[in-house]
């Protein structure tokens, strides 16, 4: 029968695609975005150093801003970068590096980076969330 026939196909496509996100999880490293639940909801932005080179900052994404603004490291730092949001869908996209999450209300999204080179990294909102969208960005300084 040909449903059956389409139904086996796209099992094997779903099974494909899973070892595909597996092995680009694993085998070569790269940071697939996950929604994390190990750190509580937060309502305010900050800044934590654990030590001189490693560093979480926790991102509020609102209407039309993130908090915290203008974070500086030194170069060669490893930032865990925690973001939620305080109203609506927000976009948080690190120029210069992989980092492209969704900032969701009540839900918070995780990555990692490590600063290698000095540097501006603009952060820009990409996803359209009103009036004040082009202009929600902040930036982390490394030197
Ligand atoms: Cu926030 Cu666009």
């Amino acid at each position: 029968r040909a449903e059956k026939g389409a139904f086996i196909t796209a099992v094997i496509f779903l099974g494909f695609f899973f070892a595909l996100i597996v092995y680009a999880a694993k085998g070569l490293n790269i940071d697939v975005p996950t929604c994390i639940t190990d750190v509580k909801p937060y309502t305010q932005g900050q800044v934590i150093q654990h030590a001189p080179d490693r560093y979480e900052i926790h991102y509020l994404a609102k209407m039309w801003y993130f908090e915290p603004a203008d974070v500086e490291v030194p170069v060669g730092s490893t930032v865990d970068i925690y973001l939620t949001s305080g109203d609506v869908v927000h976009g948080f996209q690190i120029d210069g590096t992989n980092v492209n999450l969704m900032a969701v209300p009540g839900a918070i999204s995780y990555a990692r980076v490590k600063f290698e080179k000095p540097g501006v990294y603009h952060i820009v909102c990409h996803e359209y969330c009103g009036i004040g969208h082009q202009d929600m960005t902040t930036k982390i300084v490394v030197k």
